[in-house]
């Protein structure tokens, strides 16, 4: 039994050993900050480093594993990380794209590829999935998470966390997830990447803190501290967050890993007056293992000495490292992850290249659609002008952290475009302008090319660059000269379709205005060309619905769609002063969360509620949604509730249930949603949990913002088990 296992081991590790083993270093490439120890090949032969990340490909991490099982004293085999977040070599769509399919199955799968890729080149451990909700786009890591809603990141947690990590983690071809960051990552203040994280604790409990716990019902295994302070302590150096929530309350067992060197970060976060300090908050506070800032190896060994910790502290960590590696298996076999074979068979597959083209085309949004441009009909559409600095680009529509991903390997829209439109039609191409310089010379062959086409294909957007970590942004218009090359070509008349590429929600209210159709396809991946041309002329119906809010401007970040009403709610029907409003834009967001049109229409029947009281036993709430368009299609059917009257403020909506369904023309479906009364506790001023009897809405429709609606009374007041106790 591995417990066992782990105990006779830990008996014969002396305390360097037992260090070296909560020790991370980084191979080579790939790093993201500094790089603290030069030579890793001499560290792991010293017995210094338990786990190594940016290493990649077998024979490599077999080169490697070599050296810590036949050159160190115990021979203990070493653990592979890396950033695996959309795809190892074949690349799905950033996760925020992804989250956009709002289906879950091929989330899960994606994450399953993605393992099986990377397991085969040696990798046992991807730091994914991302599970910070976040509401403000300017801060550029919002590219890898689900978007602003705790329910449905909670659903995406689970369904990632599955994908990777598989039924069995004893298999090969499985490896450990690690939901990160801990905790609140996703809101610094001002959008700025580590800046400062200011909230209540009742916030912290019910947004951001839930996807968390979805990780650890899902069965994950590690957990990632997050850079940002809250609330005035660092997350690396918070024992209410590891030992209190996270193991005390959930019951996690497996390892802690620092996000970098945030060890070393408590010294300039200022709660650590030198590295020892930092190192003995760090352990204190329950963290494992410390990633590439050398703290733990450095300065743990005379803490113990100077009785700052003890021993058998650091044994806690030890046994969970060990433990780890037990269930991967890596002590029967050092090797079975670096499997060449495997790696030739499996990479960049054919299946798993298909999987990506088809849930590339489910995170396609479909913003606007005037006139029914698309899908363009290549009967009639016989000359199609592709044009914008993104339409041959195969490296930006890998998005950020596209781990082994390679342009080379990878599909632009232009190429995507030829392969559909072979012996149909003529295209013809301009780059018309970069897509950050201000220079506009190209505009003069973009707008010929336009003049002599039937309709314009404009890809525009962000590099893949300008997203991901430390890639924040206070500007979110597209830069560069791009929207001026858009306003160029409507001049000539012709229809306009643009496809953006882009890793956050931008402001877009000048696109929107001049575009005749807008796709919203976010860094795609591999097979973003052929999925784009696949929905451009209508082989695929686009049902992706948007899990973050676009603003109009910068301005009204944070916006998100469970806010509250405030008690000077602003009525647009009503404009006058002193009510909660701007000046200069509505309140109203430019797309709301849950937004995304398809080829076809929907038309929403009157919600039917199984009782309009609620007591102890679950009520459903159902409703028909007819297609009634000209195409087949899929809608994502949404429902939110609305807690009328609470002892504290609620929000004005909260997703609570969606179903995905398929439903072809003239064909009229009903779906049924189950409301329970655990679905509605919250936490009040005092931190208590629960509910009290009143009035709920009920909201069912195609987005956030248009619903049907009906109302039901919860009867008597409902406490949760799980209080808040600080
Ligand atoms: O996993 C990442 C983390 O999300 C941000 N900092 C670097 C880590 C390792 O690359």
């Amino acid at each position: 039994n591995i417990e066992e296992k782990v105990e006779s081991l830990l008996k014969e590790m002396t305390l360097e050993e037992k260090i070296g083993q909560m020790t991370q270093f980084t191979s080579s490439g790939d790093v993201t900050g500094p790089t603290l120890r030069g030579n890793v090949e001499k560290e792991v032969k010293a017995g210094n480093v338990g786990s190594l990340f940016n290493a990649f490909k077998a024979s490599y991490t077999r080169k490697l594993q070599k050296m810590a099982v036949e050159e160190t004293r115990l021979g203990i085999p070493l653990l592979f990380g890396y950033d695996v977040i959309h795809g190892h070599r074949t690349l799905f769509p950033i996760p925020l794209g992804e989250a956009s399919s709002f289906d879950l199955e091929a989330m899960e799968e994606a994450a399953r590829i993605a393992a099986v890729e990377a397991s085969a080149e040696g990798i046992h451990w991807t730091f994914a999935p991302m599970v910070d909700v976040s509401r403000d786009p300017r801060w550029g890591r919002v590219m890898e998470g689900a978007g602003e809603d705790t329910y449905y990141n909670n659903l995406v947690a689970k369904a990632r966390v599955k994908g990777f990590q598989g039924d069995d983690l004893s298999k090969e071809n499985t490896i450990l997830a690690c939901a990160k960051h801990f905790l609140a990552y996703g809101a610094p203040i001002a959008g700025r990447d580590y800046n400062t994280v200011d909230m209540s604790l009742q916030t912290l409990h019910e947004v951001y803190l839930p996807p968390f716990k979805a990780t650890v019902d899902a069965g994950v295994e590690t957990f990632m501290t997050s850079f940002n302070e809250i609330n005035g302590v660092p997350s690396t150096a918070n024992p209410y967050l590891f030992k209190d929530i996270l193991r005390d309350q959930w019951g996690f067992d497996g390892m802690v890993v620092t996000d970098y060197t945030a060890i070393n970060e408590l010294v300039p976060h200022g709660t650590a007056k030198d590295l020892a300090h930092a190192g003995v908050q760090a352990l204190k506070a329950g963290i494992d293992m410390d990633m590439e800032g050398a703290v733990f190896l450095e300065t743990l060994k005379e803490s113990v000495e100077k009785g700052d910790v003890t021993e058998e502290e650091i044994n806690v960590a030890v046994r969970r490292i060990l433990t780890l590696k037990h269930k991967l298996g890596l002590f029967e076999d050092p090797y079975r992850y670096s499997d060449e074979e495997r790696e030739a068979r499996v990479v960049l597959s054919k299946e798993h290249k298909q999987a990506a083209r088809k849930i590339a085309r489910k995170s396609i949004v479909l913003l606007k659609n005037d006139n029914q441009v698309l899908p363009l009909d290549l009967e009639k559409q016989t000359k199609i002008a592709a044009i914008g600095p993104l339409v041959k680009s195969k490296k930006d529509v890998l998005g950020a952290w596209k781990a082994k991903g390679s342009p080379k390997d990878a599909k632009s829209l232009f190429e995507g475009l030829k392969g559909a439109t072979k012996g149909k039609a003529e295209l013809l191409y301009a780059k018309g302008c970069d897509m950050k310089s201000d220079d506009k010379s190209g505009f003069v062959e973009a707008i010929e090319v336009a003049n002599q086409s039937d309709v314009v294909v404009l890809a525009i957007g962000e590099p893949r660059t300008i997203s991901g970590e430390a890639k924040s942004r206070t500007d979110i218009t597209i830069p560069g000269v791009q929207t001026e090359l858009l306003e160029a070509l409507k001049a000539t008349g012709k229809p306009i379709v643009v496809v953006l590429m882009n890793g956050r929600p931008l402001a877009l209210e000048k696109e929107d205005e001049l575009a005749d159709a807008i796709l919203e396809t976010w860094h795609l991946g591999t097979m973003a060309g052929p999925a784009i041309a696949d929905v451009i002329f209508g082989k695929y119906n686009p049902g992706g619905k948007l899990p973050m809010t676009f603003p109009r401007n910068v301005g009204q970040v944070p916006i998100y769609y469970n806010a509250k009403n405030t008690g000077r709610p602003f009525d647009p029907s009503q404009p006058s002063g002193y009510k909660s409003y701007y000046l200069d834009a509505p309140n109203s967001p430019l797309y709301p969360f849950g937004y995304g049109l398809s080829y076809t229409t929907f038309e929403y029947g009157e919600i039917t509620l199984s009782s309009d009281k609620m007591t102890d036993e679950a009520i459903t709430a159902s409703i028909e949604v007819t297609n009634t368009g000209d195409y087949d299609g899929e809608e994502v059917v949404q429902m939110y509730i609305q807690d009328v009257i609470g002892k504290s403020t609620r929000p004005l909506k909260e997703l609570k249930g969606f179903e995905k369904v398929f439903i072809k023309k003239g064909e009229t479906k009903k779906i049924t949603f189950t409301i329970e009364k655990e679905a509605l506790t919250y936490f009040r001023w005092d931190m208590s949990e629960g509910v009290e009897a009143g009035d709920f809405n009920v909201y069912i429709g195609t987005n956030s913002d248009d619903v049907k609606s009906a109302t039901f009374n919860l009867t008597k007041d409902y406490e949760a088990s799980t209080n808040y106790n600080p």
